[in-house]
């Protein structure tokens, strides 16, 4: 059987391909683009868990790995213990719930905002509203102009796009990379002569233990590097999560009628959304040490994708595993979503409050639609999943 990651197949529907891999390959080889693949929940949990031989610091995607290109940017996904330890109870200090509480009113705003302006006869989820607030969101916290928040969006779609058949970044993906990075860098500078109330000036004003054991406050590189990586993982996951979420309700109208009825449900809808059609279906590591998983070895130096999107689906471990529920039995088994371990998702808070309350209004605007199925568009990106386009309808309905 053939697993291949960048494939129009695979951006179209992974799931029957994923079903295969746990039952016929647990541990599958990929020649083609020489990595492993982990898609059983036994495996791909204690997968997260073990940084000792599951490392990030290679990269966490296959292009990062094989290319060594990551090495030139300090950021903390791409690091393990006990570097990671640190970056990461220093980022925890300025993304504080605090700092995530006080966005409510900017995401209620901005949802607001934008749902006005959309056409209940000519609406598409993702297109007119889904991609357009995540990042209003996460550049503000950051302190991003508002004139340039939308930029990063864009950019971020150049650099994430992988047309089928190609597995690395464009020139037009890799300017974008340098034209974020330089807006990151001219917003440092501003604030590191005149600090404002946000997260850039927060960073500017931490200070990091380095491995010498000196304390000294982040570079320039450090914070753009750390900028850059908000900003992605701010924007594209909950953009596409949204998306998928209309899609998903639009084949299972019941439990948006049961959602209609009670929202005190809305949370467990975002989290059996997130396990059933996550944005994100896999995170690459690279092995530090030899590893025996069903009979088969795979030596240190291997490139291993985590797919957690497939070990979410997992019969093993969830029940009725392949179907969409949102009154399942959460306790079953841990949801792979937001990874697990120590990089588990720095924004998941955030990512939950604004799929949250987004649903909560998408309920009133589009109390009952209908997905113009045929209309749909999958975007083809490097690790996220979801839709670029999903045009609905609104209909009648009581
Ligand atoms: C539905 C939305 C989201 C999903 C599904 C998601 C998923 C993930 C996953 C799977 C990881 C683990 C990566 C790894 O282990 O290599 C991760 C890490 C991370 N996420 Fe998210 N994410 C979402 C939203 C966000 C948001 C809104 C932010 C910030 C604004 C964010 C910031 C981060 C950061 C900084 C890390 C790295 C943490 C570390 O390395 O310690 N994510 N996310």
């Amino acid at each position: 059987m053939v697993f291949d990651p960048f494939s129009e197949q695979h951006f179209n529907d992974p799931y029957d391909t994923y079903r295969r891999l746990r039952d016929e390959a647990p541990v599958y080889y990929s020649e083609k683009y020489d990595f492993y693949a982990l898609t059983r929940h036994e495996d791909v949990a204690p997968a997260f868990k073990d940084f000792e031989t599951f490392s990030s610091s290679r990269g966490v995607t296959l292009e990062e790995i094989q290319s060594g290109q990551h090495a030139h940017q300090p950021s903390i996904i791409w690091m393990d213990p006990p570097e990671h330890r640190r970056m990461r109870s220093l980022v925890n200090k300025v993304f504080t719930p605090r700092a995530i509480g006080k966005q409510e009113q900017v995401i209620r705003e901005r949802i607001t905002h934008h749902l006005a302006a959309a056409d209940p006869d000519n609406f598409d989820v993702v297109a007119d509203f889904s991609a357009l607030f995540p990042v209003e969101v996460i550049t503000t916290m950051l302190g991003v102009p508002e004139s340039r928040r939308q930029d990063v969006r864009i950019w971020l779609e150049l650099a994430l796009q992988r047309p089928a058949g190609r597995s690395t970044m464009d020139k037009a993906g890799l300017q974008a990379m340098m034209d974020t990075g330089v807006l990151y860098y001219e917003i440092i500078q501003q604030r590191r002569e005149q600090p404002a109330d946000d997260m850039i000036s927060a960073l500017c004003a931490v200070e990091v233990q380095r491995d010498d054991g000196t304390a000294t406050r982040l570079d320039d590189v450090e914070i753009a590097g750390f900028c850059t990586l908000l900003g992605a993982a701010g924007a594209e996951t909950v953009a596409k999560l949204l998306g998928t979420a209309a899609v998903v309700f639009g084949r299972h109208p019941d439990q948006w009628q049961q959602l209609r009825a009670d929202r005190s449900k809305i949370p467990a809808a975002v989290e059996e959304l997130l396990r059933y059609e996550g944005p994100v279906q896999y995170d690459c590591r690279y092995t530090l040490k030899d590893v025996e998983r069903h009979g088969v070895t795979i030596p240190a130096g291997s490139a291993v994708l985590l797919v957690g999107a497939a070990a979410n689906r997992d019969e093993r471990a969830f029940t009725n595993a392949e179907q969409f529920d949102i009154n399942r039995d959460r306790t079953e088994a841990q949801n792979l979503a937001f990874g697990y371990g120590i990089h588990s998702c720095l924004g998941a808070a955030l990512a939950r409050s604004e799929s949250t309350i987004a649903l909560d209004h998408l309920l009133d605007f589009m109390p009952h639609y209908v997905v113009e199925v045929d209309k749909l568009q999958r975007v083809a990106m490097t690790s996220v999943n979801g839709y670029s386009s999903v045009p609905v309808r609104v209909v009648a309905g009581n």
